[in-house]
């Protein structure tokens, strides 16, 4: 039932958009010294290993992260919340070459402050195994080896009433359409003020493609300071319609400065990570946000 590795696709481009955006929703977090508490309903392994037999499968981090790490990031004039995603990377090799990935308990790891806390929940036991043996150890963090979507109620909302839900689920299964609205909807319920992020995948079926309005409805209805949605399509669909073509973030209360952070990221990664001459990005937001 559990096939999905995220080890084969770590790095790639929808990482890179869900990682720059999720790291820049923490520093904002940061801003003030109240504690927050980071819920991950999918967490994975914590990091991945480039050189390993599933990232070396496809080699999906070269058209991604691959495409930007050795750049000089004033020379490329890269937009300021990529390259500060693309120090996060280089702290997590030591400063030295792409050998390694933060997945997204990493990325929180590297941000947190001592009165903050990291609730991951992780459902492969192989994934959670390595994830446990990096942070279950560590003060602030939980890792538990459970369904991330039936997790929410335990840990929201939070103590302090500041937090980030990520839910950020494979998609192989068509019911991952349904649960990631109907975990989102369950977040805002809880913590109508809480930041929740939602990762979705651009591929050719009519889940994915419905999945933007229903968030959007959904947030409207919920979220106390509106939603932001950015999306970038990097591929054409392969043959039969196969394939990920691009990826979206979804935003429910968004901060108010990450719509103006993100306008220049996504036409840049869109240049930067285009597998075909079609590649475009785009931010939108609703009104309250
Ligand atoms: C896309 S990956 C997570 C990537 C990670 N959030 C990151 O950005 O680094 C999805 C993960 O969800 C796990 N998973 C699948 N169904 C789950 C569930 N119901 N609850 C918790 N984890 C689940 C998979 O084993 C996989 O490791």
């Amino acid at each position: 039932m559990l096939a999905y590795r995220h080890a084969f696709h770590a790095g790639n481009h929808a990482d890179v958009l869900k990682h720059v955006v999720l790291a820049e929703l923490l520093r904002y977090l940061n801003e003030k010294d109240k504690g927050w508490r980071y819920v991950d309903t999918h967490a994975g392994a914590g990091g991945y290993a480039l050189g390993g037999t599933y990232a070396q499968k496809h080699r999906e981090y070269e058209a991604g992260i691959g495409r930007l790490y050795e750049r000089d990031a004033a020379a490329a004039a890269l937009p300021a919340a990529v390259a500060r995603y693309v120090e996060l990377v280089r702290a997590f090799n030591d400063g030295g070459a792409l050998r390694q990935v933060p997945g997204s308990p990493a990325i929180a790891r590297a941000l947190m402050r001592p009165q903050d806390q990291l609730r991951l929940f992780e459902l492969h036991p192989t994934e959670h195994k390595i994830l446990a043996s990096y942070l279950g150890e560590e003060a602030g963090c939980e890792v538990r080896l459970a369904d991330g979507y039936g997790a929410l109620k335990s840990v929201l909302p939070p103590p302090t009433r500041r937090g980030l839900v990520l839910i950020d689920p494979p998609y192989e299964l068509k019911t991952d359409y349904a649960k990631a609205l109907n975990a989102m909807r369950e977040a805002l319920t809880r913590f109508p003020e809480g930041v929740v992020m939602v990762w979705l995948p651009q591929v050719q079926l009519v889940e994915a493609a419905q999945l933007p309005q229903r968030l959007k409805a959904s947030a409207e209805a919920q979220a106390k300071k509106g939603w932001l949605h950015a999306r970038l399509t990097v591929a054409e669909a392969g043959e039969r319609g196969f394939g990920l073509m691009g990826s979206s973030v979804f935003i429910a209360n968004p901060p108010h400065t990450l719509h103006g952070t993100l306008q220049p990221v996504l036409p840049f990664l869109a240049r930067e990570l285009a597998q075909f001459e079609g590649a475009k990005g785009f931010v939108e937001k609703s009104v309250a946000a």
